[in-house]
């Protein structure tokens, strides 16, 4: 018994990345060599327990990391033992400098809720792995320099609320299986290089309360089933190739306090449900060919304090309902 404490406690001693021991009891082995990697402020074996040091939340026994928040620090250094901390809920990392590919092992830390990676330089593919994180709630991947395509892997991400991948260069499509994320409320991906069209089912079964996909190459319809559960707030497709016309079904989203749908390829007339719309506050349509008359329902939306119809090929006169604007 004897001999076996001592070893252990040479384990611990001599510890180093390459011949990192970890407990499944105990996180300050691990986090102690993290350290040595990313040299956080303020981390140190100075007396304090480690779950005191900045950014880290321990378990009810103070054994191990469930929270890991090191958010604006400027950091750099390899992030992949991290995920040798099994027992993480939330791992925010935003606004680093770390870089390289995201580490396979992130799907690893199966009881994962809050994965916020965004404003690094992270390069390469989604890793498919980060699929199995199936208690996943929201993904940010923002702001980095990820390539290729949406992995399908994801689509077992079925807990998933947030799902934010703008500001990167993915390309080909959005893959339909977003669209039956049922907790689905926030999908950001704007900023990217991706095509095709836009699932026909996105928003049929969750409560989507944002959709941001500006500045792509989407083509064809805005889907109307993006309306059917009347849920949607702010709706951004600006700068893209999308075609046909906005659907009458957005007379359903009261609570819609942006459309912005400039600089695409739409066409026809703006309809007349839009005046149920009554949070309505920004409209961007400009450069489109939107037709057709310039409808004074607009004048309902007592909120609305832009409208910007410029470049279309609209005719008739100016409702006078409109001066007000
Ligand atoms: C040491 O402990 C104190 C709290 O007692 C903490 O403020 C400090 O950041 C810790 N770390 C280092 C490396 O000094
Ligand atoms: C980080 O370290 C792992 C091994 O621990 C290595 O496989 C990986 O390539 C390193 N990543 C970077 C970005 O240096
Ligand atoms: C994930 O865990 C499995 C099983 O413990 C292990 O075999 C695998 O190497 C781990 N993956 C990574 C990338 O750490
Ligand atoms: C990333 O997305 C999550 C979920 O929407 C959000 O809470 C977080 O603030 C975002 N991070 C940054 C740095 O914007
Ligand atoms: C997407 O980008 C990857 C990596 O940059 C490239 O290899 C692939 O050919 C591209 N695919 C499409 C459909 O453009
Ligand atoms: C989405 O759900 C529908 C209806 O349950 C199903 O028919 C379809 O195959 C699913 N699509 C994907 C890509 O999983
Ligand atoms: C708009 O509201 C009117 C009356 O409130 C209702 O009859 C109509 O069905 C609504 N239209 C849409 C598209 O929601
Ligand atoms: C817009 O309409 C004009 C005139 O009807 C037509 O010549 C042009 O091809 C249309 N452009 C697009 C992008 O649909
Ligand atoms: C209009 O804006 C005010 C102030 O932001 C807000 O309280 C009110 O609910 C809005 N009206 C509608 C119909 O959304």
């Amino acid at each position: 018994m004897a001999f076996l404490c001592l070893s252990y406690v040479l384990l611990v001693g001599f510890l180093s990345k390459s011949q990192l021991v970890t407990s499944q009891f105990n996180d300050k082995a691990t986090v102690l060599v993290i350290n040595e990697e990313i040299e956080v402020p303020g981390w140190g074996d100075n007396g304090t327990n480690f779950c005191n040091w900045r950014g880290i939340t321990c378990n009810l026994n103070h054994l191990l990391v469930e929270r890991l928040a090191l958010p604006r620090l400027d950091l750099r250094g390899n992030v992949t033992l991290i995920s040798e901390l099994k027992a993480l809920k939330q791992l925010d990392l935003s606004g680093n400098n770390f870089h390289g590919p995201i580490p396979s092992g992130f799907g690893n830390l199966s009881q994962l809720e809050f994965l916020d990676l965004s404003s690094n330089k992270f390069e390469g593919l989604i890793p498919r792995e980060l699929g199995s994180l199936r208690s996943l709630k929201s993904l940010n991947l923002s702001n980095n320099l990820l390539v290729g395509e949406i992995p399908d892997e994801l689509q077992g991400l079925e807990r998933l609320e947030e799902f934010q991948i703008s500001s990167n260069n993915f390309n080909g499509s959005i893959p339909s299986w977003v669209g039956n994320l049922t907790s689905l409320r926030v999908f950001t991906a704007y900023e990217n290089e991706l095509g095709g069209e836009i699932p026909d089912n996105l928003g049929s079964v969750s409560e989507l309360k944002l959709l941001n996909l500006h500045s792509n190459q989407l083509k064809g319809p805005i889907p109307s089933n993006i309306f059917v559960m009347g849920k949607l707030e702010v709706l951004v497709l600006t700068q893209n190739r999308l075609s046909g016309g906005l659907p009458e079904l957005v007379g359903n989203c009261q609570g819609l306090s942006n459309i912005r749908i400039g600089n695409n390829d739409l066409e026809g007339v703006i309809p007349k449900a839009i005046g149920n719309v009554s949070s309505l506050t920004y409209f961007e349509a400009d450069d489109n060919n939107l037709s057709g008359d310039i409808i004074s329902e607009f004048a309902q939306c007592s909120n609305l304090t832009l409208l910007n119809l410029a470049s279309n090929v609209f005719s008739g006169v100016i409702p006078l309902s409109l001066d007000s604007l």
